[in-house]
């Protein structure tokens, strides 16, 4: 450790020391001070906290010091050198207290400062002795800066309506609590707050009626003196005041609403009421107005009929929201002339009662009525003056009002009429009859009218119309609709058809009804029917089976109609079936399809008219041709209507013969339109037009020119009929325009002879050394046209020699080269042989030099042995086995 180090320790052991004697010897100065401020001071000088803790008197040292507050302050600081105490802030006391818990001996702050002594100036860092401590309390004044204060400044109380009605006694719930007003001041003296009503806002009833009060708690209330009447006064209103104790206030306008209570019952007017209403008055009508009162302000009042009243009187009455008495049902004197009921009205709480007594009076409100003796029919045809039926009048009113008369007699005259009464013995009864014949047909129901009255007054009249029903006779008999004028109804089939097919449905109408007009259809007769059905109810005729119109395209039916009417009466008529057309023929091809035409005629050439034919009709029966394409189509037209036009110079030397297709087609529409296609054959006719042509010899002249063939031969060898020279021409043309004849057109001497059909040309005669010389021949090839032969010609010389004839045991040249080549085949047969043996030789020697001689040439199994028994390894011995075996074998 280092002296410097140890001097220190020494030096805070002595420091130590020194504060503990100083302490030990001197005891702290501690005082008390009350400093009092008003609140809301403004910051200021609060004194001296040496002058105020009288320190020179108590502290020894002379030295300077020094002071501190002993926590921070929000509201005084110290000046630590001099010591002066300084407020900071203005203290509001409400908000240092906020209750009087906080703060119980009111406004007051403590606080504390420290007085020390300066250390010395050696030691800085220390701080000095504590030489004194005072506590000093604040004691902040309250001062009324708050007036109360309400919540607002209007205030509405609702308050039931209580009546007090015995005077003395207290009312019940008597105490109305008003609003509350605050003051913020601190000290009670100066928040304490009274209440008061303003006498000038408040009514004197408002006086009267209620006394203000104050609780333990100092809260207002109103005490009611009387009891509260909605129906006498509905609101009080006055202003309270709130006063502190240093006349500071606080108001609202108080307003208390007193509400009505159902504290009254409704009475009726009257306890009884009568009304008399006419019976002849309608449903709605209002017979009596019943009213009903109630002294509560706010009510609503229902009527109703008292269940206990009789059910007579509760159907045919009905009482309205407004107590309208009204009538539910008709009323009618006849059948209840006093009805009684209880009337009840009620406001949710209360309910009165009245009796209701309705006089139904009498009026003449019944006309006379009818009653038939029971259904009004008659029968068509029947006789006039016939009985229908009979009729009784009557009328509901009593008295002379139920008296009836009727007219009855003017009728009798009035032709026009249907039906006529006539008064029968009994009162009141009238019998029906007919006055005419009827016609069902014409008129289904017939009437008729009786006018009574009664004698009532004012009297009522009715009319009575009898109505009466026509039955049926049947007397029509039913009839076919869609006849033409011989009768017969048209109907139309596509051919085709399939079995079963609807024709047609028949209509025919019966004028009856009921049985005399249910119709039944048939087919009657045995011609086409039985290729037909028909439903007998609805009418329908089928096809029995599929019809081909190209076989028949028309069926007669003979048809039958009859009633179920007793007796049956029936209609007829004829159904004339026409079966109609489908494109199912295809066109065909009819007379001639192969034509001829010479070659090279100029063109256009009609060759001639293709026709076909087609077994439909109409569009589908007619046909058109055209050509199809081809490699020569533009050689050739087809007019659509079958014209067949060559279009160009043919050549039948180029082509002899022409295949063209050609369609034919009907004229149906597209998707059903059918065709047949069929070659059309031409064929060029030839004509002389090619000339032979001289191909052999193929050099030499011809006719015109030309220097000519040479051929020799030899006296010796060529005897009469030896060949000299074949010519041989060709012709284009056919037939005998093609057919050659060969022709020698010069041969002085006639030497040589030519065969006209094949050409060969021939020595004629014995030729001697005299004839040794050139002959000139002209050859001629003509074709066989007998009108217009075509010809061509051709010079030959024939140079006649006496060159000796090649003698007869030389081979000639051929043959003897042939000798050779047979010579030279043998000789390489006899080589390859000789070679073939040398190598097998040479092969067999050189394998018999490696191996012993003997072992391959014989019993190659022993050998196999040897091999087997050899001394080598397995693997060298199996392949010395296969070596061996592949070379022997
Ligand atoms: C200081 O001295 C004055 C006058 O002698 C005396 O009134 C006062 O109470 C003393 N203050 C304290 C804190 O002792
Ligand atoms: C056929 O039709 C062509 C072209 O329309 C016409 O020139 C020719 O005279 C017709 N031939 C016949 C036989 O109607
Ligand atoms: C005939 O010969 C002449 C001349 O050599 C030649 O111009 C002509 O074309 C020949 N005629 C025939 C048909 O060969």
């Amino acid at each position: 450790m280092p002296l410097s180090s140890w001097r220190e320790l020494l030096t805070f052991a002595v420091a130590l020391t020194t504060v503990a004697s100083h302490s030990g010897v001197a005891a702290l100065y501690t005082f008390e001070k009350a400093i009092e401020i008003s609140e809301e001071s403004q910051p200021q000088a609060l004194g001296n906290v040496a002058a105020l803790g009288n320190l020179s008197r108590h502290l020894t040292s002379a030295g300077p010091l020094s002071y501190a507050l002993e926590m921070h302050d929000a509201y005084v600081s110290v000046d630590s050198s001099s010591g002066e105490i300084r407020l900071k802030a203005s203290i509001d006391l409400e908000t240092i207290c906020r209750s009087t818990a906080k703060c119980p001996h009111g406004g007051r702050h403590a606080f504390s400062v420290v007085v020390r002594e300066l250390p010395p100036p050696t030691q800085p860092q220390l701080q000095g002795r504590r030489l004194a401590r005072g506590r000093f309390t604040l004691i902040v004044r309250d001062i009324n800066d708050h007036a109360p204060r309400f919540q607002s400044t209007y205030e509405e109380i609702q308050r039931d309506e209580s009546v007090c009605l015995v005077p003395g006694v207290a009312c019940p719930n008597p105490r109305v609590d008003l609003p509350i007003a605050k003051d913020d001041d601190f000290s009670p003296e100066l928040s304490r707050v009274t209440y008061t009503i303003d006498p000038a806002s408040a009514s004197p009833e408002t006086l009267e009626t209620f006394e203000l009060n104050v609780d333990e708690y100092g809260n207002p209330y109103l005490l009611m003196k009387k009891g509260l009447d909605a129906e006498r006064q509905q609101s009080y209103q006055f202003d309270l005041v709130a006063q502190d104790g240093h006349g500071r206030k606080g108001r609202i306008t108080v307003r208390v609403v007193i509400k009505d209570v159902n504290d009254n019952s409704p009475e009726f007017e009257s306890k009884r009421t009568s009304v008399r209403v006419s019976e002849d008055k309608a449903k709605g009508y209002v017979i009596a107005k019943l009213k009903a009162r109630d002294k509560d302000l706010i009510h609503e009042l229902e009527y109703s009929i008292d269940a206990s009243s009789p059910e007579e009187s509760r159907r045919h009455f009905d009482i309205l929201s407004d107590g309208s008495l009204s009538i539910k049902e008709p009323l009618d004197y006849e059948t209840q002339a006093v009805f009684f009921m209880q009337v009840k009205v009620s406001d949710g709480r209360f309910e009165d009662k009245t009796v209701v007594e309705v006089n139904v009076e009498d009026a003449n409100d019944n006309a006379p009525e009818y009653e038939e003796s029971g259904q009004l029919q008659i029968q068509e045809g029947r006789e006039a003056g016939e009985r229908i039926g009979s009729v009784r009048v009557f009328d509901r009113d009593s008295g002379t009002s139920g008296e009836v008369e009727c007219e009855t007699r003017s009728q009798h005259n009035n032709r026009l009429l249907s039906v006529k009464f006539a008064q029968l013995d009994s009162p009141n009864m009238f019998s029906i009859h007919s006055t005419k014949t009827f016609d069902r047909e014409r008129d289904s129901v017939v009437t008729g009218t009786l006018v009574c009255w009664d004698r009532g007054q004012p009297s009522l009249t009715s009319t009575y119309t009898a109505r009466v029903a026509i039955l049926d006779k049947n007397d029509n008999a039913p009839r076919f609709l869609g006849k033409d004028a011989s009768g017969i109804i048209e109907a139309q089939l596509m051919e085709n058809n399939r079995p079963g097919a609807i024709v047609t449905t028949l209509k025919a109408e019966d004028a009856d009804e009921g049985e005399n007009a249910r119709l039944a259809y048939r087919l009657v007769g045995n011609g086409d029917e039985e290729f037909f059905d028909i439903d007998s109810v609805t009418g329908e005729v089928s096809a029995r089976r599929s019809f081909d119109r190209e076989r028949k395209d028309s069926y007669r039916l003979q048809l039958e109609v009859s009633d179920a009417g007793q007796p049956a009466l029936t209609g007829t008529a004829q159904l004339r079936v026409s079966i109609t057309d489908e494109n199912d023929n295809s066109p065909q091809f009819k007379g001639v399809t192969a034509f001829q035409v010479t070659e090279n005629t100029a063109p256009p050439v009609l060759l001639g008219v293709m026709t076909a034919s087609d077994a439909d009709v109409g569009l589908n029966g007619q046909v058109f041709f055209t050509q199809l394409s081809h490699a020569h189509m533009d050689r050739f037209r087809v007019d659509m209507n079958g014209s067949l036009v060559v279009t160009a110079k043919l050549d039948r030397e180029e082509i002899s013969e022409y295949s063209i297709p050609v369609r034919v087609s009907d004229r149906a529409a597209a998707p059903h339109s059918k065709s047949t296609d069929q070659l059309v054959l031409v064929r060029v006719l030839d004509v002389n037009d090619e000339t032979p042509r001289i191909i052999q010899p193929a050099s030499g002249g011809n006719s015109t020119g030309g220097n000519g063939a040479v051929v020799t031969i030899s006296i010796y060898t060529h005897h009469p009929g030896a060949l000299v020279q074949k010519v041989h021409a060709v012709d284009g043309d056919e037939g005998v325009n093609g057919q050659i004849s060969y022709s020698l057109t010069q041969d002085r001497g006639s030497k040589f002879s030519i065969d006209a059909n094949t050409g060969e040309i021939k020595v004629a005669r014995a030729l001697d050394v005299s004839d040794m010389t050139r002959h000139k021949l002209m050859v001629q090839a003509s074709d066989r046209d007998p009108v217009h032969p075509r010809s061509d010609a051709k010079v030959i010389y024939v140079d006649v020699n006496d060159a000796a004839p090649p003698p007869s045991n030389l081979l000639d040249e051929a043959e003897l080269a042939a000798a050779h080549t047979r010579r030279n085949v043998i000789i390489i047969v006899i080589l390859a042989a000789v070679s073939a043996v040398l190598a097998i030789i040479l092969i067999i020697a050189i394998t018999c030099v490696n191996r012993p001689a003997a072992a391959c040439t014989a019993r190659p199994s022993t050998r196999l042995a040897w091999a087997d028994e050899a001394p080598s390894g397995p693997r060298r011995r199996r392949r010395t086995s296969s070596t061996w075996s592949r070379r022997c074998t």
